[in-house]
């Protein structure tokens, strides 16, 4: 069977214009700029106004992408979206998308694994393309997180914001040498772990849409071990080293922790693409936003190596590797 390799064809991302500050944070609980920047890195958060929903952002990120793709909704013929905070119940963002974008082939579902859904969701895409089941995907990651907080709890409302960032991925047939694509994807969860960082509600537990609660000092632990171990792990299945790897996408939840990170594995400070002070913790849209950013700035360049990693509830955790 013929295989194929995802390429990246084109990326894109859209933040809400709405800026809530670390000042008016403090004046909505018992915080402070100084607090916030100190222990996360965070300056400010974008927040979607009211009846902006996450199917909106989502849309606006996969139109820029398919845009700098040079394509349209009609040559797409799979859509994953990793959300944790749909419209609806359902049906997914995946389909809506697919109805506002005009595209009528294939297929489009939603994966939910928390901040490292849009890991998972490039790895379902990578997998789907490899065999043939789809020549054109969009991945996108899309959040309105702002609706699961809770804006009197200082501890988790001053680290999220709302935001999304797509990706669009082709099919070229697998060939020798450095081709550009997905190189490799490896995913990671443990139950175990659903104590430490959850939403208190659902659709089958209390009928409600709950609220994010977090041991953040506990999880901060988990994160800087699990996340440094997928990077070994990715690189060494590749049979590349981390120092040849060119730029670091890392999810955008903790300057301190992408730092920890960077220390742990020798990795410059300068390869690892940081954009959670402008939009704090965006959860499943953080890594496509910051692989925009990159892209937009002109960091990231066609050929270079590039590592994409996350932590989240669950706890999930992975990473992928890509040569843009
Ligand atoms: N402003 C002022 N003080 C605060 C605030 C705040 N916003 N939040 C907590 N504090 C206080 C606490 O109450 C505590 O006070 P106490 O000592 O009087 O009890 C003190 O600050 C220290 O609290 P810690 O939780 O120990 O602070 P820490 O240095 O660990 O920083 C933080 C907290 C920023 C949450 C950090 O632990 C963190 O980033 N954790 C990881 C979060 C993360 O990575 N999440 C990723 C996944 S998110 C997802 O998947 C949806």
């Amino acid at each position: 069977m013929t295989e194929f390799t995802a390429r990246i064809a084109g990326i894109g991302s859209y933040l809400p214009e709405r800026i809530l500050t670390n000042e008016e944070m403090s004046s909505m609980v018992d915080t402070s700029d100084s607090w916030i920047r100190e222990r996360t890195g965070i300056r400010q958060r974008h927040i979607a106004p009211e009846g902006v929903t996450t199917a909106d952002l989502a849309e606006q990120a996969a139109r820029r992408a398919l845009d700098h793709a040079g394509l349209t909704g009609e040559d797409v013929d799979l859509i994953v979206v990793a959300t944790t905070t749909p419209d609806f119940t359902f049906p997914s963002v995946g389909t809506m998308l697919q109805a506002r974008l005009g595209a009528t082939k294939g297929a489009a579902f939603d994966v939910q694994a928390v901040c490292t859904g849009f890991v998972y969701a490039l790895s379902v895409a990578d997998n789907m393309i490899a065999r043939g089941q789809a020549k054109t995907a969009l991945v996108v990651g899309a959040e309105t997180m702002s609706r699961i907080l809770d804006w009197t709890d200082r501890t988790t409302c001053v680290l999220f914001g709302d935001g999304a960032g797509a990706m669009v991925l082709t099919g070229e047939e697998a060939g020798e040498g450095e081709q550009p694509g997905i190189l490799g994807t490896y995913l990671r969860s443990d139950g175990r772990f659903k104590d430490l960082l959850h939403v208190d509600g659902g659709p089958s537990s209390t009928g409600t849409v709950g609220q994010l609660r977090m041991i953040g000092n506990q999880v901060f632990r988990h994160a800087v071990t699990n996340i440094a171990e997928s990077m070994t792990t990715i690189a060494g299945r590749a049979g590349i080293g981390i120092a040849d790897i060119d730029w670091f996408v890392p999810h955008q939840a903790n300057q301190r922790i992408l730092e920890g990170v960077a220390r742990k594995l020798s990795i410059p400070t300068e390869k690892v693409i940081s954009t959670v002070a402008d939009h704090g913790n965006t959860s499943a849209a953080s890594v496509p936003l910051a692989f925009d950013r990159a892209v937009q700035d002109g960091r990231i360049k066609r050929g270079d190596l590039v590592l994409m990693e996350a932590l989240g509830g669950g706890f999930t955790w992975g990473a992928a590797l890509a040569r843009y």
